[in-house]
């Protein structure tokens, strides 16, 4: 029953790999015996050093291969050079993102339209991509970056980065109805705050943890370590019945 969850030789690709979240899910998927492409917008030669540090830990094959997901060339071009490495691509998880907070009152568009562009085309273009190979192969597992602000608005300067979360949930469901006929699922996950590099100045703040955590039933912010199994799942075929859904990983959050 638990080989179900395992990844063993599965094309894992990570766009957003190098981020909190996402290195953090390369390792997971790593050690759960998936060949990992660490894609992000960084350096190749850092991405390079960090799959040598990634196979180093798990002994599973990793690359790394530079990527601007709101360019479709790049895209292409990305897929193609992962699809002359490992040969296909079994899994993909979109873990980029940007969150440009400003009041709605005071919105600068430029900045709106950048947080679109990454967050809502740039899944759009991976999902289109990935998925016209996956579509061929007649298997594959799609995982979108939502967020618990997909589905609750928030205060705070949130109303651009709510919207794009918004836009990932129908996404997902949209092209999980799309891709099916094709055996191509697609999910999505939805984290409350995650401590991340960019994030642990907040769990370091003792005031503002606990104004954060007082939000969470289960009484503690999320790690990076909590998205893991649930990116396991969904990516394995102990879900394969399973399309269409964003799971919360939101210690309770969006529960009431
Ligand atoms: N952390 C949280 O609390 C939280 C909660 C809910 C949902 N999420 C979502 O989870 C995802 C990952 O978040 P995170 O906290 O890991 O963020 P992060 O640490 O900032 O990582 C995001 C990664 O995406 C990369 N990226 C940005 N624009 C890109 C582009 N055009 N092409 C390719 N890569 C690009 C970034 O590269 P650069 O650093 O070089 O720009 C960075 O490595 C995001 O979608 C975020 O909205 C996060």
């Amino acid at each position: 029953m638990l080989d179900h969850f395992r990844l063993d030789g599965r094309v894992a690709l990570v766009n957003g790999g190098a981020g909190g979240i996402g290195s953090g899910l390369c390792l997971g998927l790593s050690k759960a015996g998936a060949k990992v492409v660490i894609a992000d917008m960084l350096d190749e030669k850092i991405l390079q050093e960090k799959a040598a540090a990634l196979k180093a830990e798990t002994g599973n094959d990793a690359i790394g291969q530079y990527v601007n997901v709101t360019d479709e060339e790049s895209v292409a071009k990305m897929v193609n050079a992962v699809v002359e490495k490992f040969g296909t691509i079994d899994i993909c998880i979109n873990s980029m993102g940007i969150n440009l907070k400003r009041p709605a009152l005071e919105f600068p568009m430029e900045d709106w339209d950048k947080m679109f562009n990454v967050n809502v085309k740039g899944t759009m273009i991976c999902c289109k991509h990935v998925g016209g190979l996956m579509k061929e192969n007649k298997k594959g597992s799609i995982i979108n970056l939502s967020s618990v602000r997909g589905i609750r608005g928030y205060t705070g300067g949130n109303s651009a980065y709510c919207g794009t979360k918004g836009a990932v949930e129908l996404i997902t469901k949209t092209l999980a109805i799309e891709l099916a006929p094709f055996n191509v699922r697609v999910n999505a996950i939805g984290p409350s705050l995650v401590i991340t590099p960019g994030t642990i100045h907040i769990q370091k703040d003792p005031e503002l943890a606990e104004k954060y955590k007082a939000l969470i039933p289960l009484g503690r912010l999320a790690q990076v370590e909590d998205m893991v199994g649930p990116v396991v799942f969904l990516a394995s075929d102990a879900s394969g019945f399973v399309t269409g859904q964003t799971i919360f990983i939101d210690g309770g959050a969006t529960a009431s």
